[in-house]
């Protein structure tokens, strides 16, 4: 690997008691080149622009996708990074849907970790805050014609991030605009998912609302994802969210909360909720708590949601699941429990 480092480090230009989410961006990056079918070298250079073509197809076509990852300062002050691996393979996975080539393993892996080494002093510590990592993929090639580009371009960008929402969020239940559909791209992490949703989440801001609850594209009736995240519901007790299918986000946050919910023996069914039995638990005082999981908010609890001109509350317990739960993988991360399912990775 090539390794070409700043002369003058940036880091004494951030404010770490002030992070915002994913606008401060380490020293260093990682870039690499798919072309005539194999990847090339990969590079760690200053972090800075990268000149293109107008013509470059990822600009056109979306042929893009990207991961979301964070690296955290435990308190023994060791780098660890929470499970690789499931990024490495989730990215693979949306890689394949959008017709771009995998990435080695390899190249994945001790490109991530020679990075993080060399920006070690850029992860922050603390609670709220950590290194969130951005890989991503896209499409290179200088033709505009509409078929799959020929080069791609891997790059990894560091970002020491604080919380990406400050208290619980109030949500609109969208009835007129879909994330995904069967057959379609919404268990990848597809550029252009995000981007199709500015337009319904901007609506939804304008009429007091945080995030939207997307629903299903046939009936509307299921409860599919909470904005860039998945959606969980504690129901008389019950741990429910929805199962994965081609239409929803295969997360990395959802399946640890799973896995830990179902070691500590709690009740959990993943499968169909639908919005009549969310309002209904809701009207009876059967919904003890909502949230949102994901990489970058961790656990976002929902305090409201709109459905038809109607606002609902929803508990936002001190004492619930949400506040246990994000507890308990916060301990796992900062290294205060033992990681018992090998999830931290060290740098
Ligand atoms: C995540 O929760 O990691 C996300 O996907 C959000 C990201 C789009 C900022």
């Amino acid at each position: 690997m090539k390794i070409s480092k700043v002369n003058q480090s940036r880091i004494n230009e951030v404010d770490f008691s002030n992070l915002p989410f994913g606008k401060v961006f380490t020293d260093h990056m990682l870039i690499c080149t798919y072309e005539n079918g194999q990847w090339g070298e990969p590079e760690i250079r200053p972090y800075g622009p990268i000149p293109m073509s107008p013509a470059t197809h990822a600009l056109h076509y979306g042929q893009a996708v990207f991961e979301g990852m964070k690296a955290y300062r435990k308190d023994n002050g060791v780098v660890s990074i929470f499970r690789p691996e499931a990024n490495f393979q989730r990215l693979n996975r949306s890689a394949e849907r959008m017709t771009i080539p995998p990435v080695p393993r390899e190249l994945f892996m001790d490109g991530l970790i020679q990075l993080i080494q060399l920006d070690y002093d850029w992860v922050p510590a603390g609670e709220d805050i950590s290194l969130y990592i951005r890989p991503f993929l896209y499409a290179s090639s200088e033709f505009i014609a509409a078929r799959p580009s020929e080069s791609y371009v891997f790059c990894i960008l560091l970002s020491p991030s604080g919380p990406y929402y400050s208290g619980a969020v109030k949500v609109k239940i969208e009835e007129k605009f879909v994330r995904s559909a069967d057959g379609g791209v919404g268990f990848a992490k597809a550029a252009g998912n995000y981007g199709a949703a500015f337009y319904p989440t901007r609506l939804a801001q304008e009429a007091g609302f945080t995030q939207i609850i997307w629903t299903d594209h046939k009936n509307h009736q299921l409860i599919e994802e909470s904005g860039t995240m998945n959606v969980a519901m504690v129901i008389d007790g019950v741990f429910r969210t929805p199962a994965l299918s081609d239409r929803i986000l295969a997360g990395i946050t959802r399946d640890s909360i799973l896995t830990m919910l179902r070691d500590q023996g709690y009740p959990v069914q993943e499968g169909p909720v639908t919005v009549d039995e969310l309002l209904t638990a809701a009207r009876e005082g059967r919904l003890n708590e909502m949230f949102g999981m994901g990489t970058a908010a961790v656990i976002s609890p929902i305090s409201h949601i709109g459905y038809r001109g109607q606002i609902v509350e929803v508990p936002t317990p001190t004492d619930g699941l949400s506040v246990s739960i994000k507890k308990a993988l916060s301990d796992i991360r900062l290294g205060r429990t033992a990681d018992k399912y090998g999830w931290m990775h060290d740098v």
